[in-house]
């Protein structure tokens, strides 16, 4: 979603603005614009439609962009068309004020009514209020930008973060947050803001991270961060561990193929932050206690977080022996079900900062919920918000299309329901040897995908003309077909929808037609049978069919046989094919493998 980046005190912040935005580019967006200036010397607003490189070739022809201070912002289309128009940064009425926002202002009306006049406006976004309704307070009420940016944000509503430059203020930056992500980070001779680290790792690996409704003040010398009482707020910069080089390519074209093939480091990583040399797992005991406490779980994420959130169930009934819920975030939120007496929430998200998912988090909180959020990003505002935080240790994960993150939270999941199932003393879990098979999983990965598995034809023969596609399975396959589903549609555009294959005679197979391509997933034994003869359905209806199957399972004709892992597991490895058929789906179609249209990576609105 869009993404923010402020610096000041360089020489020139243009290129480091700039480089900042393309870090961000992986978050998804559809316009993107800068604002710089100097005290004393010209200032440019550049702005455009399409991408970072559409962005530079506009700064090119514009000539001397050079600044000590500057914004700069990506912007993924909320309130108005992507145009140059509604672009950030927005450039207040009078001139004086220049703003970029993340959010979304959900009282853009009244503002406009009570505050701002028509010919003010230039685009269509909410953001525009807030840039105008600054400096009519400022101008009004004769107050400094940093009052008027304080009174105004008393009168907005929604979620934000804000980048502030004020034009008769040329060495300093205001910022202020809420529900939106917003880092401040701080290097030798300048400072800066970013709404994810990636943006300025290059330039720093400090950063200090900013709460709701706080207000923070950036100048080159440093920063002073308050509320919106006026509350001094001190706090430490956190070093953060992401280099510059989890942001390289390397020999990769895309980092979608790059995180597919991460994915036995992964494993591996998750083993050594979570098992001990004597080979037991480890997980806080603080977080085991409060999930054995807890006579239900509820599992709240959004996409492929929620799909993964549907494996983990699996993983905490068996091994850990409690019932466990799992719900798509935007709708617990207004649609909450009846809870049990000692609920605990587990949020699972890549991010961190999905508003679908925090919003159920600030209403599990107020009502004195425990929750346990699993991510990626430490320091995130849902770990940040929950009770505990266990890590993917993944990596950062930059193509929109989630991949590793997937299976390492299914990995994650597994170490906490061993963990809890150990300390109840349940027997499935005293007779998992998690080390043994988390390991095998991560080699039987490794060999599956230096494998000639061939799916580049299987790519060609299925889908190659297909409007729309199937994934079925039954158990964990059903749910891994949901997610490969996802994948599928999300890049190659393809329409698919994954299915209990059992369910499909009960309506779905009307929709079964002459070479209707039909994946179906065989990993376990005590379906592999009937999801046989649910292929047999489909075919005989015409559908073009593959199965995917495990070794010991597999018949003649199997279009891929994947190798061996516990049961458990399964979903681990067969998750690899249906990534890949989607990163060939979409190559084969011409398509931006690693950001698709109209998705964001981090979504931060609701
Ligand atoms: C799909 C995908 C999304 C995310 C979803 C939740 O490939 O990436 O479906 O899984 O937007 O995001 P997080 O996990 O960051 O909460």
């Amino acid at each position: 979603m869009c993404g923010i980046v402020g610096l000041i005190g360089l020489e020139n912040v243009t290129e480091g603005l700039v480089n900042g935005l393309s870090h961000l580019e992986y978050r998804g967006y559809d316009s993107a614009g800068v604002y710089v200036d100097t005290p004393g010397a010209a200032s440019f607003t550049v702005k455009t439609k399409g991408r970072i490189n559409d962005l530079r070739q506009e700064i090119e022809k514009t000539g001397d962009v050079t600044g000590f201070r500057g914004i700069g912002h990506t912007r993924w289309a909320t309130h108005g068309k992507p145009k140059t128009e509604n672009a950030h940064p927005h450039t207040s009425y009078n001139g004086r004020f220049v703003l970029v926002h993340n959010g979304v202002i959900e009282n853009f009306k009244e503002i406009k009514d009570e505050y701002i006049k028509d010919e003010w406006l230039q685009g269509e976004t909410d953001t525009e209020m807030v840039v105008h309704l600054v400096a009519k307070i400022a101008e009004e009420e004769n107050l400094s930008a940093k009052e008027a940016f304080k009174k105004a944000l008393t009168i907005v509503d929604g979620s934000y973060a804000f980048a502030l430059a004020d034009k008769e203020e040329p060495e300093v930056l205001y910022v202020a947050k809420n529900k939106s992500p917003l880092l401040v980070a701080t290097g030798e001779d300048f400072n800066g803001v970013c709404s994810d680290a990636l943006a300025l790792i290059e330039l720093t690996n400090k950063f200090v991270e900013i709460k709701d409704k706080e207000m923070v003040t950036v100048t080159k010398a440093g920063i002073t961060i308050e509320d919106l009482a006026g509350q001094a707020q001190e706090r430490e910069a956190i070093e953060f561990s992401i280099t510059a080089n989890d942001l390289a390519l390397g020999t990769y074209e895309h980092y979608m193929l790059k995180e597919i093939e991460e994915q036995p480091a992964v494993m591996r990583n998750i083993l050594a932050n979570y098992v001990n040399e004597q080979d037991e797992v480890v997980v806080d005991p603080a977080i085991v206690e409060a999930v054995t406490e807890a006579d239900r779980i509820y599992i709240i994420a959004c996409g492929t977080s929620w799909h993964a959130g549907l494996v983990g169930k699996n993983m905490l009934e068996k091994l850990a022996g409690i019932p466990t819920e799992v719900h798509l975030a935007s709708e617990f939120g207004y649609n909450t079900p009846l809870l049990s007496e000692k609920p605990l929430f587990i949020y699972i998200s890549q991010s961190g900062e999905t508003a679908d998912s925090r919003q159920v988090l600030v209403k599990t909180n107020e009502l004195g919920y425990p929750a346990l959020t699993v991510t990626n990003v430490a320091g995130s505002t849902l770990s940040r918000e929950a009770n505990y935080t266990m890590l993917l240790h993944a990596g950062p994960e930059i193509a929109v299309a989630s991949t590793k993150a997937y299976t390492a939270q299914i990995a994650v999941l597994s170490i906490l329901a061993n963990a809890v199932g150990m300390q109840k003393g349940i027997t499935a879990a005293q007779n998992f040897n998690l080390k043994n098979e988390l390991s095998l999983v991560a080699n039987q990965m490794d060999s599956f995908l230096n494998s000639d598995h061939h799916l580049q034809t299987i790519v060609h023969d299925m889908l190659l003309e297909a409007r729309n596609a199937f994934y079925i399975g039954r158990g964990n396959d059903y749910c891994v077909s949901l997610e490969a589903a996802l994948k599928l549609k999300e890049i190659s555009y393809i329409q698919c929808e994954g299915f209990a294959s059992g369910e499909l005679k009960h309506g779905t197979i009307a929709l079964i037609e002459e070479n209707t391509p039909v994946f179906a997933l065989i990993t376990a034994a005590h379906t592999n049978l009937q999801t046989r003869s649910n292929v047999q359905e489909v075919e005989s209806r015409g559908a073009k069919t593959c199965i995917i199957s495990m070794e010991g399972l597999e018949q003649e004709h199997d279009a891929l046989v994947l190798p061996h892992v516990h049961e458990l597991y399964a979903p681990l490895i067969s998750v690899l094919p249906t990534q890949l058929i989607a990163y060939y789906a979409t190559l084969e179609r011409g398509l931006d493998v690693d950001k698709p249209r109209n998705l964001a990576k981090s979504v931060t609105v609701e």
